[in-house]
């Protein structure tokens, strides 16, 4: 199997509702990985599959707890120094991983709010978006996005998608009865 599919299967859980979701942090595991991950990072190594490993099964809290030990450890946030090349797909995905998992709220409401934006709705980002609720609550990103744009986000899709698509998305936000 090509590399880079291989890597996007790893990160598949991602995104997916199957990730451990235990609160308990283990600090000393936490150590132990922000030293894994710089060093990894520090060779460019980016698709390793410990460093892969870590970002696809931690829990959350134990990756923010990882990424806030490597800030303070090694002074710069992850995400800068995974911005080595700014061109490499591979590493903006890890980047949006992170954010992801870091900030997910606001990470899907800002690309809610990109994909309305564009010139005509890019229906598969805002599928995207909206798909991947099983994961984080619809309810956050949608006050969020009412908050940065003053319109809600149901009428904002409403208005930017037609027809069978615009019913399907607007079921998922919860509104059966269009
Ligand atoms: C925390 O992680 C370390 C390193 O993996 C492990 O040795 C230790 O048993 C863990 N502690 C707890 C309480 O799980
Ligand atoms: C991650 O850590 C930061 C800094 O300690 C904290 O403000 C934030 O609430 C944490 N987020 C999660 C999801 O645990």
């Amino acid at each position: 199997m090509d590399e880079k599919v291989h890597i996007i299967f790893l990160l598949l859980p991602l995104v997916s509702s199957y990730r451990y979701e235990g609160d308990e942090v283990n600090l000393t595991l936490a150590k132990t990985e922000a030293k894994l991950l710089h060093e990894k990072i520090s060779k460019k190594a980016y698709s390793d599959d410990e460093l892969i490993r870590i970002l696809a099964t931690r829990s959350k809290p134990q990756i923010n707890a990882t990424l806030n030990h490597y800030k303070d450890e090694f002074g710069k946030d992850i995400n800068k120094d995974l911005k080595a090349d700014p061109k490499d797909e591979f590493l903006a995905l890890l980047r949006s991983t992170v954010k992801c998992l870091v900030r997910s709220e606001r990470y899907f409401e800002k690309a809610a709010r990109l994909a309305i934006n564009k010139r005509g709705t890019d229906e598969g980002a805002l599928t995207r978006v909206v798909a991947t609720r099983a994961e984080i609550d619809l309810k956050i990103i949608a006050d969020e996005y009412q908050r940065r744009s003053s319109v809600p986000l149901d009428k904002a899709v409403a208005k930017d998608t037609t027809g069978d698509y615009e019913k399907m998305l607007l079921a998922i936000l919860g509104h059966d009865d269009v």
